[in-house]
């Protein structure tokens, strides 16, 4: 089988790398980048942290507003898969790389046949209709011929859409690399956190946060508490910090973007962490630290519900207060395996191999994909009652 993943940003690299190991014991992999990320500390320290081979081919689109970006790689990523005629394309989570590839996908028939398009990370939902993302995902998930769901929620999601007979539940991929990178990682923890034990660590990058100065300054006044903070900084944080001229308060170490080892390493050395990431919630709760989510809402529910994670909003004080909260901070709560066992990329290739056989076999028979004949114009169809008289 032959299979082209497109990726372009930094936790879509966390999420294929399992799945490309597994998939290159038995199967083609052409591993396209969007080019989406592309500082060292964005994309390249993955490939290297992940131990997974370098894109074959990178788009280069960079960064732009929401239409520019989409709109070019829809045009730089047609051709390639031209070129590269897979049997199908994986897509993962819910970029704007996502978006692209699976638009390009849906309608592009190469040499007579359409290759099949699979969702990684499928059935997420915040309910939120004005995050980028929640489009994203949800257009990705219509457009695919197999979702694959990381929970139960998800597949809830995906069932109540019309779309469970095309989904399937396979479990988080996450999980799976921070399996592998949590025993790789020890030795990566950061000066600033091996000098400050005790940390809270913080990542903030949602557009919806740190575009504002106004809510960007909101946030960095949360952050003024009685303990060290140590915040690796997203480029869209950096950028908005840079042009308005809003500091980081004393307590507040700011750092380079971290590579994957690091932050597993930082994530599980931290007292508590706070963000508006979701790969971030998720390592907390797999890493056994209570987190606090600098959002409205979160599509892992399932952390809110163990008590290990509190969503803080607007609420003033928020931060500090979830901070102060013993029974939250109190980590002998149990740990319900929500997100899985650590193998599901195993279960992705199985899924996709299953995917390919019917989709191969479904187009022999209705040929589908095929460029269809033009039906008879109506023009020249004439109903028997229409004979001409003789
Ligand atoms: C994107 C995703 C978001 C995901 C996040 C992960 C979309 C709509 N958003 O958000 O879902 O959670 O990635 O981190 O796809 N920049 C750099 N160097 C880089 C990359 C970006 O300096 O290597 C700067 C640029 O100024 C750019 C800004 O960061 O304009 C935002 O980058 P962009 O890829 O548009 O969105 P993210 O905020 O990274
Ligand atoms: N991450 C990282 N270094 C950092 C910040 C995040 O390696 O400095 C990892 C993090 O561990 C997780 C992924 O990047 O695996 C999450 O990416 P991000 O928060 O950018 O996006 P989201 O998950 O919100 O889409």
């Amino acid at each position: 089988m032959r299979v082209l993943t497109v990726v372009g940003a930094r936790p879509q690299f966390v999420k294929a790398a399992p799945v490309t190991r597994a998939l290159r014991v038995r199967h083609q992999e052409t591993l396209v980048h969007t080019g989406q990320h592309y500082d060292d500390a964005m994309s390249a320290a993955f490939f290297r942290d992940l131990e997974i081979p370098p894109p074959d081919v990178n788009l280069e689109v960079g960064s732009g507003s929401h239409a520019a970006m989409t709109a070019e790689m829809l045009r730089r990523l047609e051709p390639v898969i031209e070129q590269r005629e897979p049997d199908g394309i994986l897509v993962y989570g819910d970029t704007n790389s996502t978006l692209a590839a699976a638009l390009v996908a849906a309608k592009l028939v190469v040499n007579g046949r359409r290759p099949w398009l699979a969702h990684v990370e499928a059935g997420l939902r915040s309910f939120n209709p004005l995050m980028p993302e929640e489009c994203n995902r949800i257009v990705a998930d219509h457009l695919a011929d197999l979702s694959l769901a990381p929970t139960a929620t998800a597949m809830n999601h995906l069932e109540r859409e019309g779309l469970a007979d095309r989904a399937e539940l396979v479990g988080d991929v996450m999980v799976d690399a921070h399996l592998w990178a949590a025993q790789r990682a020890e030795d990566q923890l950061p000066a600033a956190a091996r000098a400050n034990p005790g940390y809270l660590l913080v990542t903030l990058h949602r557009a919806e946060n740190v575009d504002h100065p106004d809510r960007l300054a909101r946030w960095m006044g949360e952050l003024a508490i009685d303990r060290r903070v140590i915040f690796p900084l997203h480029p869209r944080t950096r950028q908005t910090m840079k042009k308005t001229g809003i500091p980081a308060p004393s307590n507040v170490t700011v750092i380079d973007p971290v590579g994957y080892l690091a932050m597993v390493a930082l994530e599980s050395h931290a007292y508590a962490i706070a963000t508006d990431s979701g790969g971030v919630q998720k390592e907390a709760y797999l890493s056994g630290v209570p987190c606090i989510t600098l959002r409205n809402e979160t599509e892992w529910t399932e952390t809110v519900e163990a008590g290990w994670n509190r969503v803080i909003g607007d609420e003033a004080g928020g931060l500090a207060a979830a901070l102060a909260d013993v029974a939250f901070m109190n980590r002998t709560k149990s740990r319900p395996a929500h997100y899985g066992d650590g193998r599901a990329a195993a279960r992705i290739v199985t899924a996709l191999e299953a995917l390919n056989a019917r989709h191969r076999a479904q187009q022999q028979i209705t040929g589908e994909g095929l460029p269809q004949a033009s039906p008879p114009t109506p023009s020249l169809r004439r109903h028997p009652s229409e004979a001409p008289a003789r």
